[in-house]
């Protein structure tokens, strides 16, 4: 009797805690780590995510934040992840994303001080079309923002997606496609 009684308290105080988790952040992704810190920079831009691996008390609050630096030229290639909200500090930086069923791609260039929302889980690019370097931060809704780096995924997955999937998928080459996928395995 004693033990039933305690044992109810106990789930009712766990259901309370769940719901004021979620209440403050729907999605808190917890299940893998991103490290995104130190992309290599063939495309000539880094991030610097400020995620709840980075700073723990940010659990549960539902917000992150990335530096973007750009070299001249440099890019952040296509990717994807929660809602984003850019300010641009320097320079000049064309920027994109593809809105899903219907495709429609937004695109524009920003400058210094212009603010730009990428909507969450559309794919979406920055590119400093200026010879100068760029300067961007970001805030983005969510503790840990779901990146996913297209052409980093699909051709330097580990272990490989046959390579055949890849050559009908893009029209490329057999050779092509074994480049990309040597190019874009980690290390
Ligand atoms: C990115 O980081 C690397 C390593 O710290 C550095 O050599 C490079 O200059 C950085 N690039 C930009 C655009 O900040």
């Amino acid at each position: 009797m004693m033990k039933g009684v305690s044992f109810h308290v106990t789930v009712a105080i766990l259901a309370l805690a769940s719901s004021i988790a979620s209440a403050y952040n729907p999605s808190p992704l917890q299940d893998f780590c991103v490290a995104i810190n130190d992309i290599k920079s063939g495309v000539g831009s880094n991030v610097t995510l400020v995620n709840v691996d980075k700073l723990a008390s940010l659990n549960t609050l539902g917000i992150s934040l990335a530096r973007l630096d750009f070299a001249p030229y440099g890019l952040n290639p296509p990717h994807t992840h929660d809602t984003e909200l850019l300010i641009v500090i320097e320079g000049t930086l064309l920027v994109g994303f593809i809105t899903s069923n219907p495709n429609n791609l937004f695109t524009k260039v920003l400058n210094k001080g212009d603010v730009f929302v990428f909507p969450i889980g559309l794919i979406h690019f920055q590119f400093n079309i200026e010879e100068t370097v760029a300067l961007a931060f970001t805030g983005l809704n969510i503790q840990n923002p779901r990146v996913t780096t297209k052409a980093n995924v699909v051709f330097g997955f580990v272990p490989p997606i046959n390579p055949n999937v890849l050559i009908k998928a893009f029209q490329l080459d057999k050779n092509v496609v074994e480049y990309h996928q040597k190019a874009f395995a980690p290390n």
